[in-house]
């Protein structure tokens, strides 16, 4: 490829030479055929671009990891400013600036009580963290404990601790040989609330589930991990913030630890900064990835308490240290992505301003709900979705070879939109510097978009 090379032609060499040597995540590879991935030559706000100039609105925010646009003036800065003075260092036996004023940040930020940060790349790696932190602290306090309780239909990440305590047959199915043996119990999921029940007493009775497990388990259980508010990949399912506040009583209750994991709700997602504030609780963990770096860099923490800490600070041959270590921890190019998206939640009233924004977006989908292929619309804050069915009255679901949801994403690449639908699920996460007109363009494509996969 030389610089006189048209756009086009250099978007079929980026394909084909991807095709030979790359396996995407999250794909069958032979779909590929037909579908070629999309090659994208840059970003701006909330679009992105192709070598032919095509845009993309990304509804998504790119696996919900952006918060405040594509290549971010603010961020960009403090990146290319990181760079100059360090660009990585190890973190067992070392130190850094950026990671000190960001794990500051953090704990005063988060609810109280969480007073340390323990960082890793990804959010699988915060989760695996947890579970190992929390089985650890028990065994140094003289306890012995193995199991782990989780809710069914959700998602954890895809390691093979994190898929333990996730409840997608379609992620983990295949790799149950391989796992852990968790006790999941039925998620207190809205959806599934029967006619004229509120969501807040569907909430509270399913948490009598959980509340005998916990009875029947806890002098083997290390923690209940939930993701708080809104169960993501399992199709943005939502529940109300009361099932949090009697599960921290209950953990206290029976003393076992509650694990938040806020990797994709956290940083404003639900309309707090972060969705345990809803329900006033301070969990033992509380995990974070995604949005922590504005969707710049790879970056996660697991935050927790003195008590959990303190259980593991003794003289070295006491054996009681926590001896886990990524290679790229702590990360100060990371960090300092970190801190500007930080930085920006300070100084422009983030918060109201998606108040404001999830408002249009209710407005703007309130049709939805009469389709006739339409179950639900259903939102907490930034997270508005929709979820198709077969037979609205019955609420079946279509088959999952009918692929729906495929169909409409690929009217909305067609049509300027990235709207990656989970199964039947159409959903908006958009970055947080959305317009209403681009609001408006994205329920124009969703509508098309459905109307014609559900003909
Ligand atoms: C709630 C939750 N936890 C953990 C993860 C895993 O994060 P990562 O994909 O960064 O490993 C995800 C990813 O979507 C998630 O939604």
């Amino acid at each position: 490829m030389t610089e006189k090379n048209t756009l086009p032609e250099i978007r079929q060499n980026i394909i084909q030479r991807d095709l030979r040597v790359l396996w995407h995540p999250c794909t069958q590879m032979r779909d590929h055929e037909d579908y070629p991935p999309i090659a994208i030559r840059r970003g701006s706000g909330v679009w992105l671009e192709d070598y032919d100039g095509r845009r993309y609105l990304d509804a998504i925010s790119s696996w919900w990891v952006n918060l405040f646009g594509h290549a971010n003036p603010r961020i960009n800065a403090a990146i290319t400013e990181q760079l100059g003075q360090l660009e990585h260092v190890i973190l067992a036996g070392f130190t850094h600036e950026p990671i000190v004023t960001l794990s500051e940040r953090l704990v005063a930020l988060a609810p109280p009580g969480l007073a340390r940060c323990f960082y890793a790349s990804d959010g699988s790696s915060a989760v695996e963290i947890a579970l190992k932190m929390s089985f650890h602290y028990w065994r140094n306090r003289g306890k012995s404990r193995t199991r782990f309780i989780s809710l069914s239909n959700s998602y954890h990440g895809e390691t093979l601790g994190a898929l333990s305590v996730g409840d997608v047959a379609l992620y983990k199915e295949t790799y149950e040989p391989l796992l852990l043996k968790s006790i999941t119990v039925p998620s207190p999921d809205c959806y599934q609330r029967e006619p004229g029940e509120s969501c807040a007493d569907h909430s509270t009775r399913l948490f009598a589930e959980m509340d005998a497990a916990l009875a029947r388990h806890a002098h083997e259980t290390c923690a209940v991990i939930v993701e708080p508010l809104v169960q993501c990949a399992g199709g943005m399912r939502m529940y109300d913030p009361v099932y949090l506040e009697l599960l921290h009583a209950a953990c206290t209750k029976y003393n076992v630890h509650l694990i938040a994991d806020e990797i994709a709700v956290g940083f404003g997602r639900t309309g707090t900064l972060f969705a345990c504030e809803q329900a006033g609780i301070t969990p033992d963990f509380l995990l974070l990835g995604k949005g922590l770096t504005g969707g710049y860099l790879p970056l996660s923490v697991c935050l927790t308490t003195d008590p959990v800490y303190e259980a593991f600070y003794a003289e070295y041959s006491a054996q009681k240290a926590f001896l886990h270590s990524h290679s790229y921890t702590g990360n100060p190019l990371a960090c300092a992505a970190a801190n500007a998206t930080l930085d920006i939640f300070r100084d422009d009233d983030v918060l109201n301003r998606n108040r404001k924004l999830a408002d249009y977006m209710t407005r703007a989908t309130a049709h939805f709900a009469d389709h006739a292929h339409v179950a639900e619309v259903r939102q907490r804050g930034m997270i508005l979705a929709i979820e198709m069915v077969q037979d609205k009255q019955t609420r079946s679901p279509y088959r999952w070879q009918e692929r729906r949801g495929l169909a409409v994403y690929r009217h909305g690449l067609a049509n300027e939109a990235l709207l990656r639908a989970l199964g039947d699920v159409v959903y908006f996460m958009p970055p947080y510097v959305i317009q209403e007109a681009e609001i408006d363009q994205l329920v124009k494509v969703a509508w098309e978009g459905i109307d014609r996969a559900t003909r």
